[in-house]
């Protein structure tokens, strides 16, 4: 089949917002930024920045973005408030192209919070809109939960957004409830039947509870959506939303029987997801659609067999296409800093010159333990938690344990620059060494995560620790590698503290002071 400009599928990614304001991924400013920018550089054309409104932090992250985008649209997130809409505007409007997304929750569920009537939330609807409109002529509006919205109210708000100066209007799966058949009926009927329709773009935005965000929003687009609603890795609360990479790639592989294309250059997809998994702290599951560890991996020998006669035997996707080069063995102990930079150039990561100096010296140290030092490797070294300018930095841990009684962890660590030592025992060489931290630094957060996984395999493998922490509704995840489990956990569990008290200092909790879910 021939593509057609009327075939182009806009791809809005919401990491930024709807991502991000899931328990536990908050992103630091900097994270922010750096994502903006690679989601920009990827080719998605419009980039949810935040909820200007939520917080000082989200407001200046959205600022910034706006201020320092090239090509994509930045959009806020706006409740149907004049206030949150006018701050909204103060933090987009520096965006070469801006847009305002202000919406409401339409279902009877939804409408009963801030007890409004089916009347007062239309002309709540139409002042609201109007109002964006006003300061700006790109405006998205959502009726939130429209899935359970009863269909005739739906059609009138929907009428109402268009006729207010709404240029895209977004049909949101609020809690994962649609299946395919019904979610392209929805927008197929809404283009067919409310005035007007023809004249703006309909987006779809569905979550995943029940595992089918992806194929809803396929199904949205078969109906006459143009513009799909996603996240990277699919991060986001609960199931989380459409992950960007599974639709992108599912239009370009069937493009037989779902002729629509986007502007996205999938080779960026895995550099995306890595920095996504690494910046958010949620780890992307093995067998995840595209991204995931294993989804080009060919372990039973009849599968391998046919790989090497034939990739396309098992494969209907090609690894380079999603920016997967081949794990080979190429970096060793006599390798210098530019071949570093070029493998790193190569994996996807460019590196300042001081960046660059700091994974090199890792390096080197991993490679003088360690045999072969494979890509998954070296991605491990980049996106481990830096220790620079950091309040605590281990300078030295010795571990003994086995069966003969309970662990005992010798910690070195400085703290604000004052080398200080602590020894604990524990119920394992982890506990102890932890509690060795928290004598070092005493500290109330909770452990609410900590995860292990191996880089590679043999038992000479780095692995990766994750751990979470909470504090007074703060959130700060840690991540280390290391072939040594203990002090990988041991370097994760400071570089969470050190990002918890970054927090402390500048953004107050990380339960924003407002929620998109505070209607009212
Ligand atoms: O899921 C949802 O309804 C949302 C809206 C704010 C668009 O994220
Ligand atoms: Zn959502």
């Amino acid at each position: 089949m021939t593509q057609t400009d009327k075939d182009r599928v806009v791809i809005f990614d919401t990491t930024l917002r709807d991502g991000e304001q899931s328990p536990g991924a908050t992103m630091t400013h900097a994270e922010k930024l750096e994502i903006a920018g690679l989601l920009d550089e990827m080719g998605v054309d419009i980039i949810e920045a935040g909820f200007p409104i939520a917080s000082e932090g989200d407001f200046n992250a959205v600022s910034e973005i706006a201020r320092n985008t090239q090509t994509s649209v930045i959009c806020g997130l706006a409740r149907a408030q004049i206030k949150d809409i006018d701050r909204c505007w103060e933090a987009v409007q520096h965006a070469r192209r801006p847009r305002i997304h202000t919406f409401i929750g339409t279902s009877p569920l939804h409408r009963a919070i801030p007890n409004l009537t089916q009347d007062e939330m239309a002309d709540r609807i139409h002042e609201t809109v109007t109002h964006a409109r006003n300061l700006c002529d790109n405006v998205q509006w959502s009726p939130m939960d429209a899935t359970r919205t009863e269909w005739d109210y739906l059609c009138r708000v929907v009428e109402i957004a268009i006729k207010a100066g709404a240029t895209t209007i977004n049909i949101p799966d609020t809690v994962g409830y649609t299946a395919p058949v019904e979610s392209s009926d929805l927008i197929r009927r809404l283009i067919e039947q409310v005035p007007g329709a023809d004249e703006v773009v309909f987006a779809t935005h569905c979550h995943n509870d029940l595992g089918m965000a992806t194929a809803n929003s396929l199904a949205a687009v078969a109906g006459g959506a143009r513009q799909i609603e996603c996240t990277i890795n699919g991060l986001g609360e609960r199931a989380g939303n459409t992950a960007l990479e599974e639709v992108v790639m599912a239009m370009k592989v069937r493009s037989d029987i779902m002729p629509w294309h986007t502007g996205i250059d999938t080779t960026k997809i895995m550099n995306l997801s890595r920095r996504v998994a690494a910046v958010s702290g949620f780890n992307v599951q093995f067998n995840k659609a595209i991204v995931g560890k294993n989804a080009f991996a060919h372990e039973s020998g009849i599968h391998q067999d046919g790989m090497l006669k034939n990739a396309e035997t098992f494969e209907i996707m090609r690894p380079e296409d999603v920016g997967l080069t081949e794990t080979n063995i190429v970096m060793g102990k006599h390798s210098g800093r530019a071949a570093l930079r070029s493998k790193l150039k190569d994996l996807g990561y460019e590196l300042a010159d001081n960046q660059l100096n700091d994974v090199f010296v890792r390096f080197k140290e991993l490679a003088d333990r360690k045999k072969e030092v494979y890509d998954d490797d070296l991605i491990a070294l980049v996106t481990a938690g830096d220790s620079e300018n950091a309040h605590l930095v281990i300078k030295s841990l010795a571990v003994a344990c086995g069966t003969g009684g309970p662990a005992e962890a010798t910690l070195v660590m400085t703290v604000d620059g004052v080398e200080a030592s602590a020894t604990q025992t524990g119920d394992g060489p982890v506990d102890a060494t932890f509690k060795a931290v928290r004598e070092l630094h005493p500290n109330a957060a909770r452990l609410s995560l900590y995860q292990v996984h191996a880089v590679t395999e043999g038992t000479d493998a780095q692995a990766t620790v994750s751990v979470r922490l909470e504090e007074d509704g703060r959130i700060a995840t840690g991540q280390s590698a290391d072939t040594d489990t203990v002090v990988a956990s041991a370097k994760a569990y400071v570089h969470a503290l050190n990002r918890l008290m970054v927090r402390r200092g500048k953004t107050g909790t990380d339960t924003p002071e407002i929620s998109y879910k505070d209607v009212s």
